[in-house]
């Protein structure tokens, strides 16, 4: 779960990492008010949206007044910044910059250890001098075991080349954002720009955090910072069920066992609407190892329920759960939805028991369901009725 920079100010906050106040508004008067409740002097208008160049596109802006804060959040507030809409503002406490640094700890799945980057030349432009001049972006491998201690800060800091003055005081911030990364279970934790302010103070102004959904059982304070808003409802209402679903854009609503037959059933899917009018999938959904007659029925409703859907195309592939045990979850998935199976539903069974699987599907005869016998001629067939 990506987090938004106030949220990620509020962690930073909570472990000790020096942020400047942040107040977060959602209409011009409430942006005043908070200008106000700063101290009513300078402060940073911020959009805030889950998408980086925020400051590149007119969403952070500075304001001398609560006045003139009310002003430009009514500017920022309902922008568009690469395809997000920017429903709340952080009105941010001006700080006055003497430089600007950038520094990041994510996770090196290839290197399986933590990655810490870090650089004396941070600010809008890093992604431009991560390309352009790559040596002067430090990467530090961070042993997981370890962490961020003394030592490694000062790696960090020393192969960054800050100065004398600054390096140890980054470097202690280093430790406190190791601190977020490590007790928060984060797979990111990026600040640009991480500042020195003119009497010398290191400061966090901006703050990108990635939390690992994996983790969540052991933090049930996370739940919180979901954006619920923006959780798709149909994808809200597989996650209740526990569902493992991703909601596209096409129309042929796909059902499977295992992660890799679902990629491969959306490709031939995509690979047959071709000839069908350009029909598309319309989901990803694994049902995983065991397919009970529950599992299949939650899957089929939030799939029949997605008004794109058009057609369904369940491809399984028996195993340790055999084709008769999923057909006897199709056939009472169907019976527990009734009236709301009303779109056609193409299965295809493969594998462990597969005779008695199709012989229980042919048997119960549900008007709307055709058996296919293969993986591209049941795709094929979907992709056809959902362009019917
Ligand atoms: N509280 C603040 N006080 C003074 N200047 C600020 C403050 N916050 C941000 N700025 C200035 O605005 C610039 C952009 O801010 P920020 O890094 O938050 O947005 P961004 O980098 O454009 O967005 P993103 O990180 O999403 O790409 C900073 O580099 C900094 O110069
Ligand atoms: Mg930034």
């Amino acid at each position: 779960m990506d987090l938004f920079e106030y949220q990620a100010r509020d962690l930073f906050e909570k472990h000790g990492v020096p942020v400047l106040g942040g107040v977060v508004a959602t209409t011009p008067e409430e942006a005043g008010a908070a200008a106000e409740k700063l101290g009513g002097g300078t402060v940073v208008v911020k959009a805030q949206v889950k998408t980086g160049g925020r400051g590149k596109a007119g969403g952070v802006k500075l304001a001398h007044s609560p006045a003139e804060a009310a002003e430009k959040a009514g500017e920022i507030l309902g922008m568009d910044i690469k395809g997000h809409t920017v429903h709340r503002v952080m009105v941010a406490a001006g700080a006055s910059i003497a430089e600007e640094y950038y520094v990041s700890l994510l996770l090196d799945r290839a290197e399986r250890r933590y990655l810490a980057m870090a650089s004396v030349e941070g600010g809008m432009e890093i992604e431009q001098l991560a390309v352009e001049r790559p040596d002067a972006l430090a990467r530090v491998a961070v042993d997981p075991a370890v962490g961020i201690d003394a030592a490694k800060a000062a790696e960090i800091v020393a192969t960054a080349g800050f100065d004398a003055e600054t390096g140890p005081k980054v470097a202690e911030v280093l430790q406190q954002l190791w601190t977020v990364y490590h007790a928060e279970d984060a797979t990111l934790v990026e600040v640009n720009p991480l500042v020195k302010t003119a009497d010398g103070a290191i400061i966090a102004l901006d703050g990108k955090v990635t939390l690992d959904d994996n983790a969540q059982f052991r933090h049930a304070d996370h739940a919180e910072l979901e954006d619920k808003a923006a959780t798709d409802p149909l994808e809200a209402k597989a996650k209740e069920h526990d569902l493992n679903y991703v909601k596209l854009d096409g129309e042929v609503g796909i059902i499977g066992n295992g992660a890799g037959l679902v990629m491969s059933t959306l490709d031939v899917v995509a690979q047959a609407g071709e000839r069908h009018g350009g029909v598309r999938p319309a989901n990803f959904l694994d049902i995983g190892g065991g397919a009970s007659a529950e599992i299949m029925a939650a899957g089929l409703d939030v799939i029949l329920n997605d008004p794109q859907v058009k057609a369904v195309f369940v491809n399984v592939f028996g195993g340790i759960t055999a084709c008769d045990a999923v057909a006897n979850g199709i056939v009472s998935a169907l019976g527990i939805l009734g009236d709301e199976a009303t779109k056609p539903l193409v299965v295809r069974l493969d594998g462990n028991n597969v005779v008695e699987g199709r012989r229980i599907l042919t048997e119960a005869a549900h008007p709307m369901v055709t058996l296919a016998e293969t993986m591209d001629g049941g795709a094929d067939r979907a992709a056809e009725l959902a362009n019917a």
